[in-house]
């Protein structure tokens, strides 16, 4: 008879946001089935609660929603790399049976497990205004035009899925700092470029030109390196900061 293969994950856990006495890991033996990525196998210790000792353990707790990398709540270290658990497959993390570990990420508040709190990203996006304001909701006819360019540059921007794993790699986003990350530095770039979005540029800019702005990055752009939907932040975050220093220099003359 074919012994069945198992896979083991190794899951840092911790009981309640401030019960740091209960951070431990955990270690789960799991059928190998063809095709499972991380959500899959963390749906079987759902199913069976059960650790790799035989004892009956609390379910691991985790978030995910769209299962396919279009959300960004499944957004943990696997392996100690930040990326999407429901995109990470089981077979590429693991082909010759080694141990995978999950751990939530460290910038975030934690809530219980794997899940994480990043509500910091969302007030990230109102601080900026992360949107295109319309004045009432009355029929406004057809939005201005956007030349083929305008959107060239605008679509990968808009791909951002506020998943947090740029803000998990970068040096400056940390305890001690206030830097407000590359996701809402991107967004900024984003909705300046908009025909409409421009007129509140001014605002998204001085948003951002205080402390904890876009001069607080330090450029080790290891933000690029991890974003799963490979949008040029580095580069964002350059325009952002001409924009900003132009409207430091000019934006009196400007009005
Ligand atoms: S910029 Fe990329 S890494 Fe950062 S939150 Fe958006 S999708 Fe995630
Ligand atoms: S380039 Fe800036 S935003 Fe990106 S990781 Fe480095 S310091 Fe952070
Ligand atoms: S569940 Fe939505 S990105 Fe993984």
């Amino acid at each position: 008879m074919v012994a069945k293969r198992t896979i083991r994950l190794k899951v840092l856990r911790q009981d309640t946001p401030t019960g740091g006495t209960t951070r431990r890991w955990e270690e789960f033996d799991i059928a190998w089935h063809p095709q499972m990525n991380v959500i899959s196998a963390l749906m079987e210790i759902q199913k069976h609660p059960v650790d790799a000792k035989g004892n009956k353990v609390a379910p691991v707790v985790w978030e995910s929603s769209c299962l396919e990398e279009v959300c960004g709540a499944c957004t943990m270290l696997i392996n100690g790399k930040v990326r999407q658990a429901c995109s990470a497959l089981i077979d590429q993390l693991s082909p010759n049976g080694e141990p995978i570990t999950l751990a939530p990420m460290t910038k975030f508040p934690l809530v219980r497990d794997l899940v994480v709190d990043r509500s910091r990203m969302f007030e990230d996006l109102k601080t900026v205004k992360a949107w295109i304001h319309l004045d009432g909701s009355h029929e406004l006819g057809p939005g201005p035009r956007q030349s083929p360019e305008n959107q060239e540059e605008a679509y990968p921007l808009s791909r951002c899925m506020t998943c947090g794993c740029c803000l998990e790699a970068c040096p400056q986003v940390n305890a001690r700092s206030s830097f407000i990350g590359p996701a809402a530095l991107s967004q900024v770039r984003l909705f300046n470029l908009h025909p409409s979005g421009k007129m509140h540029a001014k605002e998204r800019l001085e948003a951002v030109m205080g402390e904890g702005g876009v001069a607080d990055c330090g450029k080790a752009q290891n933000c690029v390196e991890v974003c799963p939907k490979e949008i040029p932040l580095v580069d964002s975050i350059a325009v952002v900061s001409r924009q900003a220093t132009k409207h430091l220099l000019f934006g009196w003359l400007l009005g």
